[in-house]
């Protein structure tokens, strides 16, 4: 079914995954992983992202069906309109929440879409049972990329337009089938100090346990 299933890989270290890293370790890394939207001119170079897209393959699919497909834009005029005809769709939907400033960012030439991120990540299928599959490949994705000193934020602006108009999605992106999920990424100019207080996932039956 598939033409390239992938190699088989072992390491030590895959018999007992919690002797890589370490409790305190992961649970920085991951509070520390904040939606970057400021982000340095240079590109990516593509040994770096074929990494993260080899963390996202491991990722976990329903059935371990694997249809999810990425497509990445990198070209800064094509991000420029899409995220200019993004916006374009969202003012037009006159989304009270949204339109007047975006209206304004125009204005000024302020991409409130893609905030001139060096690349789009958008991933895709036409399997319409891929949305949570890909939720988690890019989650995965998203954290090795930080590895690589990367930054990362969901754009769900852009995945709502082009998820709903299939003439926009087609002519900018080239993508035929559903959109699952859109991320910008590329080496970070912002820098957080602080991780930000969360409230507790309110849960039912912790308080029975020892
Ligand atoms: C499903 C999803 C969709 C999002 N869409 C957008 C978006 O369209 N534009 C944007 O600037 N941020 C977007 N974000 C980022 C959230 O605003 C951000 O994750 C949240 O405010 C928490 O901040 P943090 O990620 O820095 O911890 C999205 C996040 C998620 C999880």
């Amino acid at each position: 079914m598939y033409e390239n299933i992938g190699e088989l890989l072992t390491f030590e270290e895959v018999q007992d995954p919690s002797t890589l890293i370490s409790y305190e370790s992961m649970h920085k890394f991951m509070s520390a992983k904040r939606s970057i939207r400021g982000f340095k001119k240079k590109k990516v170079l593509k040994a770096v992202l074929e990494k993260v897209l080899d963390t996202m393959k491991y990722a976990p699919t329903g059935a371990n069906i694997r249809t999810l497909r990425c497509t990445i834009i990198s070209d800064n005029d094509k991000i420029k309109k899409l995220s200019e005809v993004v916006m374009d769709a969202i003012i037009a939907s006159s989304n009270p929440r949204y339109s007047e400033n975006f209206i304004k960012a125009k204005e000024h030439g302020i991409d409130t879409i893609f905030y001139n991120a060096p690349h789009v990540m958008i991933l895709h299928s036409r399997n319409p049972g891929d949305a949570m599959n890909s939720t988690i490949a890019l989650t995965h994705g998203m954290l090795c990329a930080q590895t690589l000193g990367l930054g990362s934020c969901w754009i769900w602006l852009a995945h709502g337009v082009l998820s709903s108009n299939k003439e926009i999605r087609e002519k900018l992106t080239g993508i035929h089938g559903n959109i699952w999920g859109v991320i910008i990424i590329g080496y970070p100019t912002q820098i957080y100090y602080r991780v930000p207080p969360r409230p507790d996932i309110k849960t039912k039956g912790l308080n029975e346990l020892e």
